[in-house]
């Protein structure tokens, strides 16, 4: 009885035994000096007997949270040779395995700061697929810390809230840093109780002339430490450039605005006159106040000449004036016609004027450049106009008489 219990207890042992395979890496850690050689040992066990074949891989990843495995290079029984993956330096890594006695050491060489690290080795054996398939270790190349670099953050004024930041750029393992002070008299000070020191920051609230002096920072590993100085001279509060900047800005912001509402108004004003302009017909038919076109009919021009000044006196020279008068008639008609054309041509202008005012931002200049080459256009056309109301003024004199005539003639033939 109790050899059977015995028996199937062994039986069960050798069960698992064949399915288990155990990978370990006997430190947890391990230090290196920069620029040694070091033999990161990784063993494993199966008891698959001869097993035909095995992968063992090596990678490593930053000792940081969410850092991604590398793979460094991957072994292959029964071949025994291994790949070395891409950016890795032959003359650096290499391995030295033995599957059968259960051997997977990663060799490293040269040793760069940059290669403190979590080394990973994996092994794959066929026909052995549980177990602890991986084990896992911190490689730290040793280097004591560099010169600390200093900095403040924020402004070194009365009541402000300022940091000075330590770092060493180089130091494994990570370093510890601490900060000291010095009174300008070169005693050393405890730091204000309202300081706080955090990694390698050491921050100082409600700052006064008092935090002036000096500040040491040392930064410390097992392998070194280093330290630099700083001088703090806390000042009063200058007027400070960016409020500065921001009154400038908002003066010249208010400014703007002004040029902007006065160069607004001004335009309505202008495109009011304009538009009167454009449509203001009586404004320069001023014999017509009605704004009729018609306004060289005889009847309703009468009001003119009823109360002409001496027509008399000049009516031994009609016949020639009559003649010259039908020239004038058509020469005026054709003036005229050439107005109105200008007059479309000119509100042409005008809508094409308003398209652009709408792009008014881009095409200020623009605008304005046409604008004056308009007031140009506007007083030509204020010249032609009274060149215009002259010829009509003659010509009204000159119809005067063509009625007085008619009208001499019909009594005439009463
Ligand atoms: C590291 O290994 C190389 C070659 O394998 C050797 O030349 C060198 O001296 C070794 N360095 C140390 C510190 O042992
Ligand atoms: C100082 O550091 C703390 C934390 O590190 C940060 O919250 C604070 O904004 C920093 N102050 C300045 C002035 O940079
Ligand atoms: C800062 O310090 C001054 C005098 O040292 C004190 O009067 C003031 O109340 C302090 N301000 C703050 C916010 O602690
Ligand atoms: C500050 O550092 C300089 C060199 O960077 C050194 O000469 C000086 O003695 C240091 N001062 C203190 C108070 O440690």
């Amino acid at each position: 009885m109790e050899s059977g219990v015995f028996t199937f207890l062994l039986l069960c042992t050798v069960w698992l035994n064949v399915e288990a395979l155990s990978v370990s890496i006997p430190q947890k850690s391990y230090d290196v000096p920069r620029g040694g050689n070091a033999t990161i040992p990784c063993t494993f066990k199966t008891t698959v007997q001869n097993p035909k074949s095995a992968v063992i891989t090596w990678s490593r990843r930053p000792n940081q949270p969410d850092a991604e495995d590398v793979v460094i290079l991957t072994y292959f029984y029964p071949d025994e040779s291994f790949d070395l993956s891409e950016s890795f330096d032959p003359t650096r890594f290499s391995i030295d395995a033995k599957v059968l006695t259960g051997q997977a050491n990663l060799l490293l060489k040269f040793l760069k700061f940059e290669d403190s690290m979590l080394y990973e080795c994996r092994v794959q054996v066929r026909g052995d697929t549980t177990g602890n398939t991986a084990a896992i270790t911190n490689v730290v190349v040793l280097v004591p810390p560099t010169k600390p670099i200093l900095n403040v953050q924020g402004k070194p004024e009365y009541g402000q809230n300022i940091n000075l930041t330590c770092v060493s750029e180089e130091a494994s393992p990570s370093p510890t840093y601490k900060w000291e002070s010095y009174d300008v008299l070169n005693n050393l000070r405890p730091l204000d109780p309202k300081s706080t020191v955090k990694g390698g920051i050491l921050s100082l609230f409600n700052v006064t002339k008092e935090t002036s002096g000096y500040y040491i920072c040392t930064s410390t590993n097992k392998v070194g430490s280093a330290s630099s100085n700083f001088t703090l001279s806390v000042l009063p509060p200058s007027l400070n450039i960016g409020s500065t900047a921001g009154i400038i800005g908002g003066v010249a912001a208010a400014l703007i605005l002004l040029v902007i509402i006065i160069c607004c108004c001004y335009c309505r004003k202008k495109k009011q006159q304009e538009e009167a302009y454009a449509m203001g017909a009586p404004e320069y038919t001023d014999k017509d106040p009605d704004g009729n076109d018609e306004n060289h009919h005889p009847q309703e021009s009468s009001v003119v000449y009823s109360d002409s000044k001496g027509p008399i006196t000049r009516r031994d020279q009609y016949e020639e004036k009559s003649e010259h008068n039908d020239d004038r008639r058509s020469d005026i008609n054709d003036r005229r016609r050439d107005y109105d054309d200008r007059r479309s041509d000119f509100d042409d202008r005008r809508s094409d004027f308003d398209d652009r005012r709408s792009d008014i931002n881009d095409r200020r200049r623009d605008y304005d450049d046409r604008r004056s080459d308009f007031d140009d256009q506007r007083s030509n056309y204020s010249d032609r106009r009274d060149k215009y109301s002259d010829r009509n003024e003659r010509y009204d004199d000159d119809r005067h008489y063509d009625d007085e005539r008619r009208y001499d003639d019909r009594r005439g033939q009463r």
